[in-house]
């Protein structure tokens, strides 16, 4: 654990030499990466859930009863993604993965991002809305070739609603994505755990599951979370755009 008064340049310090130590490292990683790329996140003050309540527009159950009022949020959701680049954050993880010093992501984030800044490993955990899919036939497109004029978009196959591929709550995480983060979970040495609340699971409870398994638990986050000081090791507390840069510029001088 960390003591109150470890300043932030000596905590990335430690960050980069736990890297470079640890035989395998993974990230977890929430909406809070994304926030410097102009996404907000769902529970910080004016974040998404203050202005859309989760259960009348985030569950499935919403979404069955009433698609054209869901899909009037999931459309400002995917204006906001279509406007918004990788931020340093997405890029520094993609660094680390191409120093052979990161095994994978495994985002909550359904944005992209990740990809578009690099990295080439990443576990889609709440799926993607790069895709849409029809809940009755299976019909998959990519969501970039629509148009949207209307809403909600129809399955062209069997005229049903389409719904983009993310997970919504009530619905199932998919049985890759969470069979395979387990498993990074239970195999790795370390957890870069980035821009989460850590109160959505089961994606809340990898950490512990690394950590049940040995592994060292690090957050970077402008806040607290339920982790921190009981899972993790310690919290390196700013925004991941200005810190993950400088771990990695550290991880350069211990591996130069
Ligand atoms: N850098 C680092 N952390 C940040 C930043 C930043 N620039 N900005 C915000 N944060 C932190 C917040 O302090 C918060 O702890 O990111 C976290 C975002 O938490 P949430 O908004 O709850 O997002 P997330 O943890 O990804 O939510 C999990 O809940 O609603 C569902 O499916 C949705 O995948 C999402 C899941």
């Amino acid at each position: 654990m960390s003591s109150a008064t470890d300043t932030e340049e000596v905590l990335i310090t430690r960050a980069a030499k736990d890297i470079v130590d640890s035989h395998k490292t993974i990230a977890l990683t929430g909406a809070g990466i994304s926030v410097e790329s102009g996404i907000p996140d769902f529970r910080s003050a004016g974040g998404l859930w203050s202005k859309y309540d989760p259960e009348e527009y985030a569950h499935i159950s919403a979404f069955r009863s009433n698609p054209t009022k869901v899909w009037q949020m999931i459309k400002e959701m995917m204006d906001l993604v279509l406007g918004a680049e990788p931020n340093p954050a997405h890029v520094a993880l993609a660094e680390l993965e191409q120093m052979g010093l990161l095994s994978s992501i495994i985002t909550q984030n359904v944005d992209g991002l990740h990809q578009r800044g690099g990295a080439k490993k990443v576990i889609e955990f709440h799926g993607s809305n790069q895709w849409l899919v029809c809940l009755q036939c299976g019909y998959r497109q990519e969501a970039v070739s629509l148009s949207f004029e209307e809403i909600p978009p129809l399955c062209p196959e069997c005229d049903s609603v389409l719904k983009p591929d993310v997970v919504f709550f009530g619905e199932p995480i998919p049985w890759e994505a969470q069979t395979g983060s387990f498993e990074e979970a239970r195999t790795c040495g370390l957890v870069l755990v980035i821009g989460t609340s850590a109160v959505v699971y089961p994606a809340a409870g990898i950490p512990t599951s690394a950590k049940q398994s040995g592994a060292k638990i690090i957050e970077i986050n402008t806040e607290p979370t339920p982790l921190t000081g009981y899972i993790s090791d310690y919290l390196i507390q700013g925004t991941a755009g200005a810190i993950l840069p400088k771990i990695v510029e550290e991880v350069k001088k211990h591996i130069s």
